[in-house]
């Protein structure tokens, strides 16, 4: 679900880049990556997170997705030239991500899932792209968070089968991905790093037309 202006306005301006580069922070203080990987961004936004990932991880591939073309656009600008290796964008859906199977080594996600409405089909999507052994570093949030007696008058958000954290612990089961560290902050949300499972047997079908529109 896109984000509606007041979201908008708040993921677009330094005091979320602030916090996303603290989320960083904590990411980098739990598994290494080694230079040279494969990962994905799903929900980049205007791209200040695949800035950090560009500069923290130095991967050989790094892929940005969102929903919302205008943010596409934005993270288009702000990093796509800057760096000497390619990136790709796309737009897409985190429920049919146009990714093969087992192709990646890492994939963060910076507050894209609760925007899900099928969200355990995002999360699938997560686990059925990342290698085995591969990563998810996960930032998100509880509907008491955002859709509060306040927020949910100021905020868009799907409404129905919300998830809080022993929803998301069970759906991590549910599709190997085995959480390795939390940080949770009650009745706001969640940092998670998920480890998917050697033996990964979820199957799920391959969706290359998934992807709307690519920019180069
Ligand atoms: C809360 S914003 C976070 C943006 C950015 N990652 C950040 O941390 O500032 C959520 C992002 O997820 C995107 N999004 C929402 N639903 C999505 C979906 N189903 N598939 C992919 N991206 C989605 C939105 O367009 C938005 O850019």
């Amino acid at each position: 679900m896109k984000l509606n202006f007041i979201e908008r306005m708040y993921v677009n301006s330094p005091v979320r880049k602030l916090a996303q580069h603290l989320v960083m922070r904590w990411f980098g203080r739990t598994i290494a990556l080694k230079s040279g990987s494969a990962i994905l961004e799903v929900g980049c936004g205007r791209g200040v997170g695949a800035k950090f990932i560009y500069d923290t991880y130095q991967p050989a591939y790094l892929y940005l997705m969102d929903l919302d073309l205008e943010m596409i656009k934005l993270a288009s600008q702000r990093v796509n030239g800057q760096n000497d290796k390619p990136l790709y964008f796309c737009v897409a859906d985190a429920a049919r991500l146009p990714y093969a199977d087992n192709a990646l080594d890492a994939v963060f996600g910076f507050g894209f899932l609760h925007h899900v409405p099928a969200w355990r089909d995002g999360l699938a999507e997560v686990a059925r792209v990342l290698k085995k052994g591969g990563v998810y570093f996960m930032e998100e949030y509880y509907p008491s968070f955002y859709q509060n007696a306040i927020t949910k008058h100021l905020l868009v958000h799907p409404e129905k089968d919300r998830f809080n954290s022993q929803d998301l612990l069970r759906a991590f089961q549910n599709v190997d991905l085995t959480l390795t560290h939390s940080f949770e902050l009650k009745r706001m949300g969640i940092l998670g790093v998920g480890v998917k499972a050697d033996s990964q047997s979820i199957s799920c079908a391959r969706h290359e037309d998934a992807c709307q529109v690519v920019l180069d």
